[in-house]
């Protein structure tokens, strides 16, 4: 019993399904990493750039997000970058990932395909072996580009698919419905891909339905206004479709004012597979943990309702099976209700 503390709640086995590589670029590495490749930035100080980290919509986020991917530069820098976060997750015991990475950032700025993934997926597997964290890639689109580019992106991927799990969709959502992406969508299932993709952060109701209709998605990355269309409310209980919610992400961006106001809890106790992620930790206050934590601070979040929440992500993972009985067998044994 009791509330559900920041020790309780890092010891608790937890599993990311999303969160974006890039956005887990600290300010310190972001100097670090232009130093290191002789880049120019914006910001004169690691202090000025995390005072340009005030948000107020999707779109501030995004121009400053890719701004700073700007320093990735070699394959060892997105080997560092993905480092950096699986020994985070080791901290926070995340015991399984499933990150993203935007290939269209680095490839459009004349980085290779190759060195983007070389690099996180070296550092994906020395985290199995070394961390004992488990992982599967997404790649995702970004939906403020045209078709041909996505094509173009699927294309250059196909001699890496074994390192590549699903694909999914991220950016400017509003004015970039999913059904844009359908015919790319329907290659990558073609390729043995699973899909997924964002929609009902900033955008309405009606992205989520086309995010299942045309893209045949596994999970819905927020569709935090799914809550706005009662019948898709009772399609997602029914169908278990999992939704990949990102509480300090949205308070960050403004998609709910303040945590108090955040539906995720009343999702949870109307039956949706609801899930707790970080989205881009660098830049919306925190990994795991932290979200968690607000949770608690802002909505009373429990025990129980915490060790259900990872539940759901185990579900909703595209791990085998067996590794996600072992990962309910990690969360029966913790304490607490
Ligand atoms: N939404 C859309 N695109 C993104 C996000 C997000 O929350 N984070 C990184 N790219
Ligand atoms: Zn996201």
């Amino acid at each position: 019993m009791g509330i559900p503390g920041r020790e309780w709640l890092n010891a608790l086995p937890k599993v990311e399904l999303h969160m974006h590589l890039e956005g887990s670029l600290e300010p310190e590495k972001m100097f670090e990493l232009a130093q290191r490749n002789n880049i120019e930035l914006p910001f004169g100080s690691v202090d000025e750039l995390r005072q340009a980290y005030a948000f107020s919509n999707l779109q501030d986020f995004l121009d400053i997000y890719y701004q700073g991917a700007s320093v990735l530069q070699v394959e060892q820098d997105f080997y560092d970058l993905t480092w950096a976060y699986l020994e985070i997750c080791r901290q926070q015991n995340v015991v399984h990932v499933e990150p993203f990475f935007d290939p269209q950032t680095h490839t459009d700025r004349g980085i290779s395909f190759e060195t983007v993934i070389n690099g996180i997926t070296r550092a994906l597997k020395n985290g199995e072996t070394q961390l004992g964290i488990s992982s599967g890639l997404i790649m995702c689109f970004l939906r403020h580009l045209d078709e041909e580019a996505a094509f173009s992106t699927l294309a250059r991927a196909e001699p890496y698919l074994e390192q590549i799990i699903a694909v999914g969709l991220d950016s400017s959502e509003k004015g970039h419905p999913p059904e844009k992406f359908s015919r790319v969508f329907a290659r990558a299932r073609k390729l043995g891909l699973l899909t997924v993709a964002h929609a009902g952060e900033e955008g309405p109701a009606g992205y989520v339905w086309a995010a299942i209709n045309d893209l045949k998605v596994s999970r819905i990355d927020h569709g935090v206004r799914s809550s706005d269309d009662p019948e898709l409310m009772t399609h997602l209980v029914e169908t278990r479709l999992p939704l990949t919610v990102c509480p300090l992400s949205n308070t960050s961006l403004g998609v709910f004012d303040d945590m108090s106001q955040h539906n995720i809890l009343e999702m949870l106790d109307s039956g949706v597979c609801v899930t707790v992620n970080s989205d881009d930790p660098a830049y919306f206050g925190g990994y795991m943990t932290e979200n968690f934590e607000a949770l608690v601070r802002g909505l009373d979040l429990s025990k129980n309702q915490a060790k259900q929440l990872v539940l759901n992500s185990i579900e909703a993972s595209f791990a085998d099976d067996a590794r996600k009985t072992q990962i309910q067998t990690l969360l029966v044994s913790v304490s607490g209700s």
